[in-house]
């Protein structure tokens, strides 16, 4: 079996590499930091995998597609997993993300998908098998001031991913759109508002490798807040807001 995941330094990527690393597996890894790279790499080798890495930055189209047609050229993939991303979070009191942070997530979180998964596409769909995962998050479903242009980005990448989903289901190839909930990483360390029923980066690669086994078109965890989102929705906006604002703030 062949994967590719980016953000595999650290976090929710980390963790699923190691977790799909075995004999029978080659994994590239792609992500900036090389140094962390090695750390998994060697982790990965030593759980028997074949283990190909590259330092790109998902924003360097070219660069990463010109890998990835290399990669699959010798090792045609199987399962594709677009999880790199950043975050932008705001205290009660600051004013609005600057200009070069909206572009900045907006190039990770939504064209770093597009530049990792569109080169793919029709490789698979000449194949007629793959698999498609896109990490979004539980953050897509309602806008919230504490990150307003984190909640737009992933919201993007999910109406990509279920729209994906539906297209090239004929083409025998499967997209699920993983939305987690808080999950211990760096990211999360930096979260400046309440995170509640955090869990590790290791129970959530758990938990979305067995939604991918399971061809799942949403991997949502952890349930609770998974439901308590979309119960969100249905309310009026107002309240809706006063609450989120209430729950992400209320240490403050
Ligand atoms: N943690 C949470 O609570 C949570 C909740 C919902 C969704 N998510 C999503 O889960 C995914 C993984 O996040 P995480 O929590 O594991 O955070 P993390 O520990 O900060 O990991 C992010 C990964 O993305 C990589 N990355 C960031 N920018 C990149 C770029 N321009 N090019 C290539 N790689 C890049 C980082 O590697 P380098 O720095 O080495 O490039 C790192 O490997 C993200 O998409 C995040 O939005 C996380």
């Amino acid at each position: 079996m062949n994967i590719i995941i980016t953000g595999a330094s650290s976090g929710i990527g980390f963790a699923l590499a190691k977790l799909y690393a075995n004999p029978n597996v080659t994994l590239g890894l792609i992500a900036r930091d090389s140094k962390k790279l090695e750390i998994i790499t060697e982790l990965c080798i030593a759980k028997g995998a074949n283990v190909y890495v590259a330092a790109i930055d998902v924003t360097d189209g070219e660069a990463l597609k010109s890998w990835l047609l290399d990669f699959d050229n010798q090792f045609p993939i199987n399962l594709l997993i677009a999880n790199a991303g950043i975050a932008s979070t705001l205290n009660k009191n600051d004013l609005n993300e600057s200009w070069e942070k909206i572009n900045e997530v907006l190039n990770v979180n939504l064209y770093g998908v597009l530049n990792t998964i569109y080169p793919i596409i029709s490789l698979m769909q000449s194949r007629n098998y793959g698999q498609i995962a896109i990490v979004s998050s539980l953050a897509a479903y309602r806008g919230m001031a504490i990150s307003p242009i984190y909640c737009a980005s992933k919201a993007a990448v999910k109406s990509y991913g279920e729209a994906l989903r539906s297209r090239l289901k004929n083409n025998g190839i499967q997209v699920s759109v993983i939305c987690p909930g808080f999950v211990q990483s760096n990211m999360s360390d930096v979260y400046p508002g309440n995170k509640f029923m955090m869990i590790s980066s290791e129970k959530a690669a758990k938990i979305i490798q067995n939604g991918l086994i399971k061809n799942k078109a949403c991997i949502n965890f952890p349930f609770p807040i998974n439901l308590a989102i979309k119960l969100l929705c249905f309310l009026p906006d107002k309240l809706a807001d006063q609450l989120l604002n209430f729950f992400t703030y209320s240490k403050y």
